[in-house]
């Protein structure tokens, strides 16, 4: 490392941060998605399951194993993994999936959150406030991506600013490093998030029965299209999954960041209670708050019926085509307009910068680089490769980067980490090490349940998405024929990204012969 290892400047800031990496585009758009069309409030009952089994056992161990790393001046899986299992050869190369995945993540969803600080504009100058149908806003929308050339827009030009503007912010955070950087970051952008969210579940929520034709469609029965349970959903084995899913990818759990953040804490420092507090911070912010915006409110505007296929037709549509839709229909448009996208802008710049700090911090902490240097280093290489989700977005390339580094590699990853602290470094030396200055006792069923119940049930999801997924996805049977091209060539790429990422770490072991790793601080 080139000079002392960067450190948290409080708990509060770094609960902040690690709950601002969870609280994303995923709270607010996947969460009510996912539960309407997945048995309404009887979804509640898997995510909760997972929630209790998966997501916060795996914070505890990300939280726990990260920390433990941080004291051998390893801020990523590879070092971390090493460091546990210092015996066995291959691990770190295990480990290279806690950068390969945030990377991945990072270089679709930072243009994606650049839309967000588009459209926060847009809602200001009033660019859509004349569109009034699904129709017409997705014309603007795919004008804006550049899928089609049309009377908004003529070419991707505006929203190649956009992603500069916003790729240049991200860079600009990590460059000021953890405490300078994203804590300073996540200190305003929290609040501030919160305030947007609270405005807008507010207005909301006092939509009463805005159009005097239809009595029925008001916000209660919104609120209960959204939770009434349907039970007959749990029978289905494809719920179980995908509530699995949310909690991961919610709770940014299997991707290598909250390692990352947890290896800047001290030996001292508690993990115990600021887990479970980020944690629950997440929580609150996707069932209560992003529960109660844009399922409900779409409900008041479109109805009973068109809420169905609204509901289905994912998390771009939702965000923005029908809110925006929905919030042209208010008063003040462009103020409520703009709340909603700077929400999304807010909770995406939070979590991107988490997805860009494992890369960064393996190239400092083993190459012995200095934080700018691999700033810059950083900056230069996810510039080139965020391009061809920006060229070839209508190909499939987002889609297909998101299933590896959005879901299939988290519950890998997971499972791996799993193991690791568990198995390999022991159930006993693991609750000990979770306990090391720690705030509060974790309730001793947890002792069971990290060493047996949470890699059963992650052993359960990839034996079953294998089972039902591997063969249709290997072959891309869910891929348009024309776009096959594409999706390979995506392959190709994250095939020679994973390669050269074990590479480097080959090459940065074989120098740590030359110069030995450090003691334990
Ligand atoms: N946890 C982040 C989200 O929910 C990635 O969007």
């Amino acid at each position: 490392m080139a000079g002392k290892r960067d450190n948290w400047g409080s708990r509060l800031g770094i609960i902040m941060a690690v709950a601002g990496s969870a609280i994303g585009l995923g709270n607010f758009l996947r969460f009510p998605a996912k539960a309407a069309t997945n048995g309404g409030g009887a979804f509640i009952i898997p995510y909760l399951v997972a929630l209790f089994l998966l997501g916060i056992p795996l914070m505890w161990i990300e939280w726990t194993l990260g920390r433990y790393g941080g004291g051998f001046e390893h801020g990523t899986a590879p070092g971390i993994f090493h460091s546990v299992w210092k015996k066995n050869r291959f691990i770190k190369y295990f480990g290279v999936i806690g950068i390969f995945g945030p990377l991945v993540i990072f270089i679709y969803y930072s243009y994606i959150e650049s839309w967000t600080m588009a459209y926060s504009f847009f809602a200001l100058l009033g660019k859509y406030s004349a569109i009034h149908d699904q129709a017409g806003m997705q014309s603007f929308l795919r004008g804006f991506q550049g899928i089609e050339k049309n009377s908004y827009f003529n070419g991707l030009h505006v929203a190649y600013i956009f992603f500069l503007l916003t790729f240049i912010i991200n860079i600009s955070v990590i460059y000021y490093g953890i405490k300078g950087g994203i804590e300073r970051l996540c200190k305003i952008a929290m609040p501030l998030l919160f305030i947007c969210a609270f405005a807008l579940m507010i207005r909301v929520l006092t939509l009463g029965a805005p159009n005097p034709l239809h009595p029925g469609w008001n916000i209660s029965n919104g609120m209960g299209y959204l939770w009434n349970p349907d039970f007959s959903a749990l029978k289905s084995a494809k719920v179980w999954l995908e509530a699995a899913g949310q909690i991961f990818f919610t709770l940014s759990v299997g991707i290598g960041v909250i390692l990352t953040y947890a290896s800047y804490l001290k030996k001292t420092d508690d993990v115990a209670l600021s887990g479970l507090t980020a944690a629950s911070t997440n929580e609150f912010a996707e069932v209560i708050l992003g529960g109660s915006i844009v399922i409900p409110a779409a409900f008041v505007f479109f109805g009973p019926v068109d809420i169905q296929s609204i509901a289905q037709s994912g998390v771009f549509n939702l965000g923005f085509v029908t809110m925006p839709l929905v919030l042209n229909q208010l008063p003040w448009p462009e103020i409520f307009g703009f709340l909603w996208f700077f929400l999304l802008f807010l909770a995406g710049v939070t979590s991107s910068v988490s997805l860009a700090q494992p890369a960064v911090a393996f190239i400092e902490d083993e190459f012995n680089i200095s934080r700018k240097k691999a700033v810059f280093i950083f900056g230069a290489v996810s510039f080139i490769l965020c391009q061809p989700a920006i060229f070839f977005l209508k190909n499939g390339v987002v889609d297909e980067l998101d299933f590896w580094g959005g879901s299939f590699f988290l519950v890998l990853f997971a499972t791996i980490e799993t193991i690791l602290f568990a198995w390999v470094f022991g159930m006993e030396n693991a609750w000990d090490e979770i306990h090391k200055g720690a705030d509060m006792r974790i309730p001793k069923v947890y002792k069971f349940i990290i060493k047996y119940i949470t890699p059963l049930f992650l052993f359960f999801i990839l034996g079953m998405w294998t089972w039902q997924q591997m063969i249709p996805v290997a072959l891309m049977k869910y891929v348009n024929p024309a776009d096959r091209p594409y999706v390979l060539a995506t392959r190709i790429a994250l095939v020679l990204i994973f390669a050269t990422l074990g590479v480097l770490v080959k090459i940065a072991w074989s120098r740590k012969k030359v110069h030995p790793a450090r003691k334990p601080a």
